[in-house]
């Protein structure tokens, strides 16, 4: 097994790309902490985390929340005593509008949750992965990390923030055992992204067709490759961008 014994936190792990690594990650013998805002959901892969053998708890979480990212923080460690992994997967695609439409609330909750979260989460866990002299962090970017799009301005804005933030951070403490690296998924079948599949003349469904993949990809594909980062297996691999997106971006 891959993560034997290791502790992981995946915010937004109660559906989506961060459910399917949570059940992953399990699978490969980790324990992990599910992320989220919603209970009901949260209990509910903690049950079947825990039908499939696995070990887990929830801990309801809002990671634009300072006092909610430091409950979850303190209530990992009470539990487990360590964090080995931490996957910034939590992320709302928000508005699309442009620059002459947007209000600062729409761009506030768009860079609060997909910049500013991990930033926070980061700042309190890598004091606790660089004591323990190791760690890795895998960050949920995106396919509008590299490029301007469909996302609009917001969204664009916070991925390719999020790229940058996984670069610096891993110049500041790969030296001191913690790994940190990006995924950048391009369309994948959740419901965050659900509408837009069901319209196939939508620019995104036509783009998707003439990819080499010519589909859109599964939660469980991102999942495979966050933990490749997550695992020794990536042990030299620091501050990298894998795009998992069935060449989506390649032209
Ligand atoms: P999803 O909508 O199924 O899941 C998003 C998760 O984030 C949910 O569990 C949600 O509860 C959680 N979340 C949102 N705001 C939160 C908050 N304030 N506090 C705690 N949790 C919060 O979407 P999906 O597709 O699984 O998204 C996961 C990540 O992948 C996001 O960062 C997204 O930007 C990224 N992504 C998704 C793509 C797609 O096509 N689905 C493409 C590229 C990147």
């Amino acid at each position: 097994m891959k993560l034997e014994n290791k502790v992981a936190i995946i915010t937004g792990s109660t559906k989506g790309i961060g459910k399917a690594s949570a059940m992953i990650f399990v699978a490969e013998g980790a324990k992990v902490v599910v992320v989220g805002t919603n209970k009901e959901r949260g209990d509910a892969t903690v049950k079947e985390i825990l039908a499939a053998g696995g070990e887990g708890f929830f801990q309801q979480t809002d990671v634009t929340d300072e006092a909610s990212l430091d409950a979850l923080v303190n209530a990992t460690m009470e539990h487990y005593g360590r964090i080995d992994i931490l996957v910034n997967n939590a992320g709302v695609s928000g508005t699309t509008a442009n620059m002459n439409d947007i209000s600062s609330d729409e761009w506030n909750t768009v860079l609060s949750t997909n910049l500013t979260a991990p930033f926070m989460l980061c700042k309190k866990i890598i004091p606790v992965m660089e004591k323990q002299g190791s760690g890795a962090i895998v960050n949920v970017a995106s396919m509008a990390s590299t490029g301007a799009g469909r996302g609009g301005l917001a969204y664009t804005s916070a991925k390719h923030g999020l790229l940058g933030l996984t670069r610096q951070m891993s110049m500041d403490h790969g030296r001191n055992g913690v790994r940190i690296n990006a995924v950048l998924p391009g369309p994948i079948d959740t419901e965050m992204i659900a509408r837009v599949l069901t319209i196939p003349q939508h620019p995104v469904c036509m783009k998707i067709k003439m990819s080499p993949a010519t589909r859109a990809g599964a939660p469980e594909e991102v999942g495979k490759a966050i933990l490749f980062l997550a695992s020794d297996d990536a042990s030299f691999i620091h501050g990298a961008s894998l795009a998992v997106d069935g060449g989506y971006t390649i032209f």
